[in-house]
């Protein structure tokens, strides 16, 4: 399988874990009935749709991305939820957005500003430039976890290697955490600016879909090709994350667990 083939079924593998969390954050934007859109960065077009819902039946949503194979993956949703009149799918690049100054009455990015490797402002000031004045850029991002309940240990000493804080590294600077996402909209320009975090809860019963989604997230975040973590560490988190394990932490009675999205939105001016 490609690096792509396995990025795009880890992102559907994940939707189910992210939609109802996404789905009330979304519902909270106050984006102007009949309103014009960007997702940018928009992967394959899940979250596009609900954009596309919340942006009423005479809006239009733009979703970007750099990955062809995505997005034909966004075309075939749309096609068969009857929304191709008010979404279009674009291969492009955030850094360089393929459309004119003004286009749009507002702009979202999910999990894509803070992720890649260049000034985060200067990504923020090319979705401004595509954003009418007074419209909203809203920028959401993964924020924390909270996912072995009972370990906290291991769970401190997972998170404290390299996986565990990517896509942010130890030799990054502090002002480009996406915790500090505030003072780039500030240094692009925007204002009223403010942020908001939202929980998602993890409760039993799990479905067989949410608990391989969970899974691939042990593994994402921790597990694949760990090699900062200490031998006893590395058997703990075998013996509590892969699920052909007697002692699996999604079997544990009362399991609960919870992640966070923190929305970080500034206007236009
Ligand atoms: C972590 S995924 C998030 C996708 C989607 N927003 C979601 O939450 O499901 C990051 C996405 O950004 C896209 N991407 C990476 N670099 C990009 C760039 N320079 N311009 C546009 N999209 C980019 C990737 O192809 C991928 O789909």
């Amino acid at each position: 399988m490609s690096n792509t083939e396995k990025y795009l079924k880890r992102l559907e593998l994940s939707n189910i874990l992210r939609e109802s969390v996404i789905r009330t954050i979304v519902d909270t934007l106050p984006l102007p009935p009949e309103s014009k859109g960007l997702d940018a960065g928009c992967g394959t077009g899940f979250f596009t749709l609900m954009l596309v819902e919340a942006a009423g039946v005479h809006g239009h949503v733009t979703g970007l991305d750099i990955e062809e194979k995505f997005l034909v993956k966004g075309r075939s949703l749309a096609s068969k939820l009857g929304l191709t009149e008010r979404v279009s799918f674009i291969k492009g690049d955030i850094t360089k957005l393929p459309f004119k100054e003004d286009l749009f009455d507002w702009a979202f990015s999910m999990d894509l500003v803070g992720y890649l490797k260049i000034d985060p402002v200067l990504l923020l000031q090319e979705l401004a430039r595509t954003v009418k004045l007074g419209g909203f850029i809203y920028i959401l991002s993964w924020s924390s976890q909270m996912l072995l309940p009972g370990y906290p240990v291991l769970e401190a000493r997972l998170n404290a290697t390299s996986l565990g804080i990517a896509p942010f590294d130890a030799k990054t600077k502090p002002e480009l955490h996406s915790m500090r996402a505030l003072e780039w909209f500030k240094q692009a320009g925007l204002s009223e600016t403010r942020a908001q975090t939202f929980v998602s809860d993890i409760n039993p019963p799990l479905s067989q879909q949410m608990r391989k989604a969970l899974v691939d997230l042990f593994e994402m975040r921790w597990g694949e090709d760990n090699l900062e973590l200490l031998e006893e560490n590395k058997l703990e988190y075998q013996r509590l994350c892969r699920d052909d394990s007697p002692d699996f932490i999604l079997n544990v009675p009362g399991y609960y667990g919870f992640f966070t999205y923190t929305l970080f939105w500034g206007r236009v001016l």
